[in-house]
């Protein structure tokens, strides 16, 4: 059984065949979907999602990129979505220094607003963090208070930045890109961290993995990043299956 931590469902990619292919998950093995809002308007149509389906769970929360319109006023829906027991965290949130736009102040000062939040919920955090290493982890040190609850999703960076979030008390997200032959940076940080602080993610539609990369991704793709993971570790695949699945469980579910 697979957990599938990161996933956007809601995206127009899906529009086609998005229910056949959402029924067609759990005689396929993907036991649980978190869908993860960016947006406003991705939010609420996660949040649709997540009623609809039993096994899909929310999180709710504004993407970097998409800060620039955002209001208090969001932030008062996002607080009351949260208090559904089918929205489990707060993302995505963080800061993505690939793009120019928003301002990297607006970009911060969201950031800082969505960890308040989270903790206002009580909910973990799902962190997208591009080419934004040091600020992303100047932030999260300065508000620490204990241990954080949440993952560091698409993970991009080193195998020593990886260590200290995982200090911090974060898990890892690991998807398609392990797959890729330039991978080298991603292979060592799977090899260099615990696996009981892996989760499997799709990021779909986007970061097929390896032999479907460049076509959409789905979460039926998973079992060849719980393959890749398997062969860098050199463990079974139904120990990394069930291993960050219980994972996924505890940080989402609290199972
Ligand atoms: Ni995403």
């Amino acid at each position: 059984m697979i957990f599938e931590s990161h996933a956007h469902f809601d995206d127009d990619a899906f529009d086609e065949d998005r229910d056949s292919l959402l029924e067609s998950l759990r005689e396929n093995g993907i036991e649980y979907v978190i869908n993860v809002g960016a947006s406003m308007e991705s939010t609420e149509r996660t949040f649709a999602l997540a009623k609809k389906y039993p096994f899909i769970y929310g999180a709710v929360g504004v993407h970097p990129t998409d800060t620039l319109p955002i209001t208090e006023k969001d932030m008062d829906r996002l607080k009351e979505l949260a208090a559904d027991e089918k929205v489990v965290a707060i993302g995505e949130i963080g800061l993505d220094y690939y793009w120019d736009e928003p301002d990297r102040e607006i970009q911060k000062k969201w950031f800082r607003r969505q960890i308040e939040l989270s903790r206002e919920v009580n909910l973990p955090i799902i962190i997208h963090s591009r080419e934004a290493a040091k600020d992303t982890l100047d932030i999260l040190h300065e508000m620490a208070e204990g241990e954080y609850r949440g993952v560091m999703h698409c993970f991009s960076y080193s195998p020593e930045i990886a260590k200290e979030v995982i200090k911090m008390g974060f898990y890892i997200g690991v998807g398609g890109v392990c797959t890729y032959k330039n991978a080298k940076k991603l292979v060592e940080v799977v090899e260099e961290i615990p696996l009981e602080r892996i989760l499997l993610e799709t990021d779909c539609p986007y970061l097929t993995p390896v032999p479907y990369r460049g076509k959409r991704n789905s979460s039926l793709y998973l079992p060849y990043v719980v393959e890749k993971i398997a062969e860098i570790k050199g463990i079974s695949t139904e120990e990394v299956e069930r291993v960050t699945y219980e994972n996924g469980m505890k940080l989402f579910l609290n199972k």
